[in-house]
């Protein structure tokens, strides 16, 4: 005992991997649970940024293992070639330390191929998806024709079902979508190159969880993604084809509820959003500049994945309670309360007026959303750099106004504030 699950409580980029990092050091393991290499965890280590996809932000801790659990999606070149950058800077990723459960489900270049079409298919309709093949990897998984990594053990049948895969799915390709079709035998080729360095780290995930907790060590399940791009919470359809809230740290892991002690929502201290959909808060020009960074600083509003400029906008509270609701969060880790430092004025969204009428929860519905005009309430700025603070009584009071505002507001504690991306510039709360 305990699982302790990090999700993120916006629309992904809340900075998870960091977090994660801080408290890894507590855990025997650390699992990722849902998604795939869409995801992009940023680990910053004095002058050392690591940025992650697929392996756990536990890795940077020597001791931790690392699980990629059931409930992802694995592109097993990206993982190798995260493996190869991360033992190139001296990072321990053998089979002890780094795990990959049987059950994850593999990504093929038939399923990339396909998210590239489908996204182009859509045309101004596109999610704005990141391209990784996440969409038909799932579905694939949904229909009962997913390729799982427990294939990775027996390559005779690895190279039967990939065959048999890229054929069906050249089908949909050239048939459908009027592309070119793929070449199988060097998909096999390649892969059956892939098996033999994987396999040594398949593992039975919920086993080994299981195992961990039996000893009464602490696991912490390390989201990707965030609430409202969950495929039942968040803005459907502009989602990802996963569970990223909290029940799907459980059925990804193969983990029970009465396991879970914490559940920590990750916000930031504004909000952002990559891809398509609505976002009642968002900004442009000026304003949306200021919070965005021009892209000189690493952590600047650009994605760690595909490196387009984030959407951003002002903080929203309808989407935090949301977000404690459905994942029945125990806490909030608030990011990146330094850049807004120097604001003279800080707008925060309370509840959004629809038709004449004033709305406190978050809408479900993507029409109503797109109605929704955020109510703010202005909260005083703070000149001061809080890049240093790492107490409490180190912040000047609005910043410590602000961040009991958000948590009144949000419904829940805010246990750790982050005031830059640096493995120490953390103030714990409580
Ligand atoms: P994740 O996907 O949730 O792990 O977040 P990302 O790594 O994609 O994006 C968060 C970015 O903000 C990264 O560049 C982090 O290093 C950075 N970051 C995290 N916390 C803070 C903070 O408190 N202040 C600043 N300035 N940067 C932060
Ligand atoms: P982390 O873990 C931000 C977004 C994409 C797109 C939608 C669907 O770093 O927070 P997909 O490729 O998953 O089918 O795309 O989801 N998206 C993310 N946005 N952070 C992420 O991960 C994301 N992973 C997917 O931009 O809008
Ligand atoms: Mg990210």
């Amino acid at each position: 005992m305990p699982l302790n699950i990090i999700v993120g409580a916006q629309w992904g980029d809340e900075g998870k991997g960091h977090i994660t990092d801080r408290l890894a050091h507590e855990a025997a393991i650390v699992a990722r649970y849902s998604g795939g290499d869409n995801a992009g965890h940023t680990v910053t280590i004095a002058e050392q940024i690591f940025k992650l996809h697929l392996i756990p932000s536990g890795i940077i801790h020597p001791g931790v293992v690392c699980l990629i659990g059931n409930g992802t999606v694995v592109n097993p070149a990206v993982l190798l070639r995260e493996m190869d950058a991360l033992a190139a800077r001296g990072v321990d990723i053998g089979p002890a330390r780094l795990k990959l459960s049987g059950g994850a489900h593999l990504i093929t270049p038939a399923h990339i191929a396909l998210d590239r079409a489908h996204e182009r298919a859509r045309g101004k309709e596109a999610i704005g998806t990141t391209m990784r093949g996440i969409g038909p990897t799932y579905t694939d998984k949904a229909r009962r024709e997913g390729l799982r990594a427990e294939l990775l053990a027996d390559p005779n049948r690895l190279a039967e079902v990939l065959r048999h895969h890229v054929a069906a799915r050249n089908e949909a390709l050239v048939g459908g979508y009027g592309e070119e079709p793929l070449d199988g035998e060097a998909a096999v080729a390649e892969w059956l190159d892939y098996a033999a360095r994987l396999a040594p780290h398949l593992v039975d995930g919920p086993l080994l969880i299981d195992e961990a907790l039996g000893r009464g060590e602490m696991v912490l399940a390390e989201g990707a993604q965030g609430t409202l791009l969950d495929i039942d919470h968040g803005t459907y359809p502009f989602v990802t084809s996963s569970s990223p809230t909290a029940g799907g740290a459980l059925t990804g892991l193969g983990v029970g509820p009465r396991m879970v002690e914490r559940v920590i929502g990750v916000a930031k201290a504004f909000t952002t959003r990559v891809g398509s959909g609505p976002f009642p808060t968002e900004l442009d020009g000026a304003a949306a500049a200021r919070l965005r960074g021009t892209g000189q600083n690493p952590w600047d509003e650009f994605g760690t994945t595909t490196g387009r400029p984030r959407r951003v906008g002002w903080l929203d509270l309808p989407i935090l309670r949301h977000a404690r609701r459905v994942n029945s969060l125990s806490e909030l880790v608030l990011t990146k309360l330094d850049i807004l430092s120097g604001l003279a004025e800080i707008p925060v969204c309370v509840a959004y007026e629809v038709a004449g009428r004033r709305v406190e929860s978050f809408p479900t519905d993507l029409h109503v959303l797109a109605q929704c005009r955020p109510i703010y309430e202005t909260l005083p700025g703070w000149a001061e750099d809080v890049t240093w603070a790492r107490r409490p009584a180190d912040l000047p009071a609005a910043a410590r106004r602000y961040v009991d505002f958000v948590a009144a507001g949000a419904g829940a504690p805010v246990s750790f504030v982050s005031v830059g991306p640096g493995r120490e510039q953390f103030i714990e709360l409580r």
